[in-house]
Formats: C-alpha cells, structure tokens, sequence
C-alpha cells in the first residue's frame, strides 16, 4: 500500500514548503493547480470530441507505422500548453506532440493531449485527456478526462480520488484467479510480440484480460474498481502521471514487479491485497519469456 499520509503541500493549513505560501485568501495551491487541470482536460476534450464528430481526423504516423498522431492530438495540446501559459508562466511542462517549457516555479506539467489516439482515429469511445502537474515529492494533481462518456477522474496528493467530484475506492478482491486483468501494448513491434507471449502465459491464470486502448484510463478503471488490475510496460511519462495518482489517491498501490516504484517502464497497480499476489503470476510469465527492451 503506498498511499501516502496528507501532504504539506498545498495544505491550507500548513503552506507549501517549497514554493511559499499562498498570499492569504488564494486556494492552496494542489487545489488551484486541480481546478487548472481539471478545467483544461474538459476544454481540450470537448473540442477534440467535436472535432471527431465533424469527420475523421487528419493523421501522422509518429514511432511506428501503427504510431499515429491526429490534428486534434496537436490542436488539445496547443489548447492545454496556451491554457497553462497564461494561467501559471513560470511553470515547467512537456506534451506528448512535443510541447516543452523549462520552468522556475518548481512545478511541472506532463501532458497527454489525446491518449488513446487509436480509438480517437476509430471512432471508439475510449480515450482521454490526461493532465499531471508535479512537484519535487511527485504527482502533486491528476485529471482525466474521457469525453466520450463525460467523466471527468481527479485527485490531489493526500486529498483523495474522485469521478466527476465523488469520491472512489479501488476493489477488494484479492485471488489473481477471478481478478479481471487490463493491459496494453507499445507501438513497437519486438516489444508487442514480447508482452503477447507473456500475457499468453498470465490468460489462463486470470478471470481475464482486457485491452482498452489508454493507459491513463486503464488505471482510472482500478481506481473505481471496474477492473482489478493493470499491468504495462514502455510507457510514456504523460501516459502515466496523472491516472498512478488518481489509482494511488483511490488506495491502489502501484510500482513495478520487483517492489519498486511505479515508472513508464513498468507498472502494476492493484488493490493493496491483490498485488503481490498478482505480480508473482506476472513474474513467472516475465521470467518464462525474459527479454527487456
Ligand atoms: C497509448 C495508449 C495505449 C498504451 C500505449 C500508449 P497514445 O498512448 O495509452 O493504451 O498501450 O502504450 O502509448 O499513443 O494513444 O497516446
Ligand atoms: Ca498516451
Ligand atoms: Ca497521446
């Protein structure tokens, strides 16, 4: 479990250690940066949903001939990056499309403008914007935003996860033989055969897997327990920031397979009782068809 206590900063009792408090009447500043988030992730959505609704969209392949990138990826980038200008000048942040600004307030963004582009460009239903700003402890906020089905997850560090501002709790189950398995695949293709083989080997051993298409919304289903658990490698930063935060704030405990912290290289988040259990029958399947890329 590595949920952690209430955090000092943004705490409007305490201040913000690092980056000063406050003048005296503003909101923390976790709970400014959340609404900021929160605001964005719906904006960008919204237009981006419009946009797919007018036609299919223009793309770009990017990594991979399956690795695509649409006008509407650049365009809810532009829309976040323009937002978060204008609203907090000092601060860092970096997009997936390749937006980057250094920074010198101490808090970072890290942005996935469209994640789950392939459903976007299909016309399915499962993609979202994700939006983290960090601080130097970690994911201070998280927002994702799944226009398709209106839900806006949210959480701020020590404050909790929410679904359009009510609070959710990860599951209970804790036996890997019922537990419904989500994963995804990278874009490239030693790596997809690689996770295959094993996700072959962990099939028999789950109630099943699912594949929905977005990491950020992948982990926002543990952190409201419509699946039990979720395992993923090569992740982009911004695939992952904001929906480990909303898992975590929701109890999940995430990290990687070995009892490290979760990372875009690997993670598995679970409730507190499923994941060791679970990351046994993954490190078998790991070990059966070893191979890091
Ligand atoms: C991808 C999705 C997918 C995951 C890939 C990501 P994108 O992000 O999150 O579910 O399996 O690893 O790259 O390209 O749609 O933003
Ligand atoms: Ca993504
Ligand atoms: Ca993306």
């Amino acid at each position: 479990m590595t949920r952690e206590p209430a955090d000092p900063v943004g705490d409007p009792l305490l201040g913000d250690p690092l980056l000063g408090d406050p003048p005296l009447g503003d909101p923390p500043l976790g709970a400014s940066l959340l609404d900021l988030a929160c605001r964005l992730a719906r904006e960008a959505g919204a237009m981006a949903a419009e946009g797919r609704r007018r036609g299919t969209p223009v793309g770009d392949t990017k990594s991979t001939a399956t690795d695509m990138v649409t006008e509407f990826d650049r365009a809810s980038e532009q829309l976040i990056v323009d937002g978060l200008r204008a609203a907090r000048p000092d601060d860092g942040l970096v997009g997936e499309e390749g937006s980057t600004t250094a920074g010198t307030s101490g808090v970072h963004w890290l942005i996935d403008p469209i994640d789950g582009t392939t459903n976007f460009l299909y016309g399915l239903p499962g993609w979202a914007v994700s939006i983290a700003a960090a601080d130097t402890h970690g994911t201070l906020v998280g927002a994702v935003y799944v226009p398709a089905l209106d839900e806006l997850f949210a959480a701020r560090r020590g404050h909790g996860a929410t679904l359009d501002g009510v609070p959710i709790r990860c599951g209970e189950l804790a036996d890997p033989a019922t537990a419904l398995l989500a994963t995804g695949y990278s874009y490239d293709p030693g790596r997809r055969a690689l996770h295959g083989e094993r996700m072959a080997l962990v099939l028999p051993r789950v109630r099943d897997l699912r594949r929905f298409g977005a990491a950020s919304v992948d982990l926002c289903h543990v952190a409201a327990g419509r699946v039990d658990a979720y395992v993923e490698e090569w992740l982009g930063p911004w695939d992952l920031a904001a929906g480990e935060l909303i898992a975590r704030e929701a109890g999940c405990r995430t990290g990687d397979l070995d009892g490290g912290p979760a990372r875009p290289q690997q993670v598995l988040v679970a409730n507190p009782a499923l994941f060791e259990p679970m990351a046994r029958v993954l490190r078998e399947a790991w070990r059966a068809r070893p191979g890091i890329m």
